[in-house]
């Protein structure tokens, strides 16, 4: 491990020259981002501004970090997924002088280390995915939510869910912007960029033919809908489960078998959650599933599989191929388990084309100078989650 205390600390500094080409390929297929970057390079709107953020390691990230830092801000970073980090593209970041926390394969407690490390930069602005920065800050520093940040950004589903529940409970203390709903965010990142991720990761890890393949996809929203266009393309009978009966209707139009998990996992051969809710696949799913059947996820967080449910079924577990795992069942039956249940597409693969993160990460550069203009021009927003606006959504 490479550390230079309170200021980084990566998995290995001479992984550096191979991140930076990385992020020079990201760059190539990210006009929107580099647009902004050149345009705000000279006027440096973000000077005197801290940023502290919790998002994916990946080269496309490192090309937002570097356009703020064109723009002026000072910046502090961490991971927001102990599997996500691309440890070539962190030590590139580092060695530009970024004070950044993060390497792949970090326990839980380093995890949250990182994050109070990039809070000793004292930040005025913040950038999540999922929202463990801001809570974090809300529960162990709430004096920088009051005093210090100005605002912050969101950048997924689970995130603002989040985040709307705490300003619902009058518990937001500053204001964020919900970049995921964002029309140039939600429905390209999401549905396209999810949807082939997700399948890469699925290929790196097993390298299975998906033509022919029952592909249980549990959740018809942005993300599943996306993964299952994905699947049917490469032939794969797709099967959705939904809760919501109109995302139920609108699968069953698009051409997909709607049924719930229960018959599911009887027949399924791989099966991915893009829900953002837990417990979608439990014990009694694990029990009835075929032998070799592949379990992934692509939500957020990593509750949707049970994973708990299915160790106490199991006899034995082995890694068989990098981010996949043999768990063999007390009932004879195998069950392979990819990326420990973590967003796949990161995890086992390089998460979603640069292209679409270019969207994604354009609307996160105007959210934070949509913020930074209030505060300038001595406006005060309130303590709710805001909508990008239609203007700049429409201008990317
Ligand atoms: P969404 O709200 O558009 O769709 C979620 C769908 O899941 C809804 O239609 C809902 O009815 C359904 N659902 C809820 N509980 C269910 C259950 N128990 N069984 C079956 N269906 C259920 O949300 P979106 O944007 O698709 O995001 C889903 C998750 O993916 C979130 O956790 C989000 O943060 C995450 N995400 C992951 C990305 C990645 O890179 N892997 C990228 C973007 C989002």
């Amino acid at each position: 491990m490479d550390e230079k205390k309170g200021f980084y600390k990566v998995q290995n500094l001479e992984l550096a020259a191979e991140g930076r080409k990385r992020i020079e390929w990201a760059e190539s297929r990210m006009p929107v981002l580099t647009t902004l970057r050149e345009k705000y390079r000279k006027t440096k709107p973000l000077k005197g501004f801290r940023i502290a953020g919790c998002l994916h390691v990946t080269k496309e990230t490192a090309v937002l970090v570097k356009a703020f830092v064109e723009a002026g801000a000072e910046v502090s970073w961490s991971g927001c997924n102990p599997l996500s980090t691309q440890d070539d593209v962190a030590a590139a970041l580092a060695e530009d002088g970024i004070s950044i926390f993060a390497w792949h394969g970090m326990n839980v407690k380093e995890f949250y280390w990182c994050i109070e490390q990039t809070l000793r930069l004292k930040p005025n602005l913040t950038l999540d995915d999922g929202a463990d920065l801001i809570f974090t800050i809300h529960n162990k520093h709430p004096e920088l939510a009051v005093d210090t940040v100005i605002g912050g950004t969101e950048e997924t589903t689970t995130g603002v869910h989040r985040l709307r529940a705490m300003a619902e409970a009058g518990a937001l203390k500053y204001p964020v912007v919900a970049v995921n709903d964002a029309e140039t965010k939600w429905d390209f990142d999401n549905v396209y960029g999810t949807g082939q991720s997700t399948i890469d990761g699925i290929l790196r890890a097993t390298s299975v033919l998906f033509a022919g393949k029952n592909v249980v996809v549990a959740g018809y929203g942005h993300c599943g809908r996306g993964v299952a266009t994905r699947a049917n393309g490469f032939g794969a009978n797709t099967i959705i489960t939904e809760v919501k009966p109109s995302a139920a209707l609108k699968a069953t139009l698009d051409g997909h078998r709607v049924m719930s998990m229960d018959e599911a996992a009887k027949i399924g051969d791989i099966f991915i959650t893009a829900t953002g809710v837990k417990n979608v696949i439990i014990a009694r799913h694990f029990r009835v599933m075929r032998d070799g059947a592949i379990v992934c996820n692509a939500g957020h967080y990593d509750c949707e599989v049970n994973l708990v449910d299915l160790k106490r079924l199991t006899k034995r577990v082995r890694e068989i191929r990098p981010n996949n795992e043999e768990y063999l069942l007390k009932n004879g039956r195998t069950i392979y388990v990819l990326a420990k249940g973590r967003l796949v597409n990161l995890a086992a693969a390089e998460g979603h084309p640069s292209e679409v993160m270019d969207m994604s990460f354009a609307n996160q550069f105007m959210a934070l100078l949509w913020l930074v203009d209030f505060f300038k021009k001595g406006k005060r927003l309130e303590n709710k989650v805001y909508e990008i606006p239609k203007e700049q959504d429409e201008e990317i």
